[in-house]
């Protein structure tokens, strides 16, 4: 077992983190019912029972680290080709964090980018939430050291390890706690930084992952703030944008299928477990792979049932990005359009709970996902837990 394979080209340090400014108000400029105003949409004059929106996603971001590498150089490395990685994963490349590059460093760009596109700042964040399995530090949570270098004071930041699936975890929860008013403006962030959790030497784990972060804002569906981050009316009633449905799930039957077994409380980071290469990722392909195409299109197919849409009403679907092969058996068993799912494998790799807001934030920067586009999110990982969203942009 090896580290991370050497840097090539000294990528840049992210900025330095600036010192946290003056506390800010919590909801600078808004009048206090504005927060009765962030209620559901009225369910009153819909034709047919049609789920409100309580949320909706108002910017998008991204980052991945400069460096890359490619199949080639992984062909040095391990015993694979760039043929074998291309035909089984559709893989090409992946980006590679810098050395001294955290995954707090990642989630704070990709979180920046988000509030840009909100129009938003950190002072108007209510709370944070990020999916990752490679935080900075098992203590305390990657949210944590994201809130400090943003200068979001004071409110509740946490994690959520479920793999490849966090991003749909963190959407999910981030969802009820503006339909309850329990907050407004939640930053939903996956993040990973697999290199460091990888076993270099071995080639069944090590040619599928990659380094990378996206982030999305999430506020009232019927916020007065655009996602362009100018006030304009409030979204239209019949088709208004939000999370229409989500769902997320546990088999945790499947624990042993795609884990990093020591390092916990249940077999401490020894050197004995360092040295016998316990402490980065295991994984049974065939097994995860197995019940990814099932599990994938079992909750994309409930969640759209739950929104009372079928595939004809979408414009994308936004899967995780863990395997081409998987992605063309649920557009198969979904029948889907292979073109109308948002497809950026071949350049990341699996970056897990980073893989959906990536894609995601590449899709809504390069115009094809539009306002008022309806998109299915799914996603897997280990737990097994995944999950799915519809969201109309
Ligand atoms: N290069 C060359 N050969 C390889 C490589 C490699 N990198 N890796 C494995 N092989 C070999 C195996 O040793 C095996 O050889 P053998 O037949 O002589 O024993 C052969 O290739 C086939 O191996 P399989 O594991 O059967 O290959 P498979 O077609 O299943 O593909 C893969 C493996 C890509 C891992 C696939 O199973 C997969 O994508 N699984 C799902 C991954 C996933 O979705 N993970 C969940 C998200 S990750 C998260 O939650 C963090």
């Amino acid at each position: 077992m090896t580290d991370r394979p050497a840097e090539k080209p000294a990528a840049e340090k992210p900025p330095a983190d600036k010192p946290p400014a003056e506390k800010p108000a919590r909801y600078p400029g808004r009048a206090p019912d504005e927060l009765a105003a962030s209620r559901l949409v009225g369910s009153a004059g819909h034709r047919r029972p049609m789920p409100c929106p309580r949320s909706r996603i108002l910017g998008t971001g991204g980052y991945a680290p400069e460096r890359v590498l490619t199949n080639q150089e992984l062909e040095r490395l391990v015993d694979t080709t760039d043929e074998w990685i291309t035909t089984r994963t559709g893989i090409k490349r992946r980006h590679i964090a810098a050395d001294g590059e955290t995954s707090s460093d990642m989630a704070a760009a990709a979180a920046r980018q988000a509030l840009a596109a909100a129009g938003l700042t950190a002072a108007d964040l209510d709370l944070i939430i990020v999916g990752t399995i490679s935080p900075d530090h098992p203590v305390p949570g990657c949210a944590v050291h994201l809130q400090r270098k943003l200068g979001a004071h004071d409110i509740p930041a946490f994690d959520i390890a479920a793999a490849c699936a966090g991003f749909i975890y963190g959407l999910n929860i981030a969802d009820q706690f503006v339909a309850t008013g329990a907050a407004r403006c939640v930053l939903v962030v996956g993040v990973e930084l697999l290199s460091a959790k990888l076993n270099w030497e071995d080639r069944t784990t090590c040619v599928l992952f990659g380094d990378g972060a996206g982030a999305a804002i999430l506020g009232p569906a019927d916020w007065r703030l655009q996602p362009s981050g100018r006030e304009g009316p409030p979204a239209a009633v019949d088709q208004p944008a939000g999370i229409l449905s989500s769902m997320i799930f546990t088999d945790g039957s499947q624990t042993g299928a795609l884990q990093i077994p020591a390092g916990g409380s249940a077999d401490p980071p020894t050197l004995e477990a360092l040295k016998e290469g316990r402490l980065k990722v295991h994984m049974h392909g065939k097994d995860v792979f197995r019940t990814a195409v099932r599990n994938l299109v079992a909750s994309s197919a409930q969640t759209l049932k739950a929104a009372g849409l079928t595939t004809k009403n979408l414009d994308w679907i936004v899967a995780h990005q863990a395997n081409l092969r998987i992605i063309k058996g649920v557009a198969t068993r979904l029948r889907y359009p292979l073109e109308k799912f948002v497809i950026n494998i071949d350049r990341f790799g699996n970056t897990s709970s980073a893989s959906i807001p990536i894609a995601l934030d590449e899709a809504v920067r390069d115009g094809r996902i539009q306002p008022g586009h309806t998109v299915l999110m799914c996603a897997l990982g280990a737990g097994i837990s995944w999950g799915a969203a519809v969201v109309r942009m």
